[in-house]
């Protein structure tokens, strides 16, 4: 599945199962030249991978969402909330992104954050925030910033086990928002 290919992109710091390898099992790194070559995509050429790839996903993924919503398979609120605090931990830690996060109540983000995630993954809480381009406007949230916090959002899914599926339509989620916190 292609989809794995910029998840895999996104994470390659990390230990992911994108093939059922883990990073020290991987092929013996490429000589200079050939790395060069093999370089990474552009923050822009990631979005549009990304963007792609979830079209692509877009059947597949309501099919699913269909027989089971998004919020029963992430284990319900306590699970998610769960992922909203380590990714918030993590946003902490990304020197990107982390002087947005220097002034903001953790503990209200999150709860904030986990209302958002169980209401649109079909669970019954009530998102109370702004909507999107609001919370965003005046961020200057650039594709760069934008790959960054994706990284965080996947990585602190990885770690914390939640499925492949899952993680794919969480990240399809942060993709189909692009319009609305990046440029605003
Ligand atoms: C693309 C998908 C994204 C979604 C769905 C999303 C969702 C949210 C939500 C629900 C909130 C809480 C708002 C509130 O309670 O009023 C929030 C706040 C915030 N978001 Fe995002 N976000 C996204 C992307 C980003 C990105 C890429 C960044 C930065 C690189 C970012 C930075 C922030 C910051 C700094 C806050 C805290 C605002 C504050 O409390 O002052 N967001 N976001």
């Amino acid at each position: 599945m292609r989809l794995k290919g910029w998840l895999c992109v996104l994470v390659a710091f990390a230990v992911v199962a994108c093939s059922g390898e883990t990073v020290e099992e991987a092929e013996p790194a490429a000589e200079p030249a050939e790395a060069e070559a093999a370089a990474e995509p552009t923050p822009d050429e990631a979005v549009a991978a990304m963007q792609a790839d979830c079209a692509a996903a877009a059947e597949a993924i309501a099919a699913r969402q269909a027989e089971s919503s998004l919020y029963d398979r992430l284990g319900g609120r306590e699970a998610i909330e769960g992922v909203v605090t380590e990714i918030i931990r993590l946003h902490h830690e990304n020197e990107a992104i982390a002087h947005m996060f220097e002034d903001v109540d953790d503990a209200a983000l999150i709860a904030s954050v986990s209302d958002y995630i169980s209401e649109i993954s079909g669970g019954d809480a009530t998102y109370e925030g702004e909507d999107m381009v609001s919370v965003h406007t005046g961020m200057d949230i650039t594709n760069d910033l934008f790959i960054a916090a994706g990284v965080d959002v996947q990585a602190a899914m990885v770690s914390l086990g939640i499925g492949e599926n899952e993680i794919q339509e969480i990240m399809c989620h942060f993709a189909s928002k692009h319009g609305e916190v990046v440029g605003v």
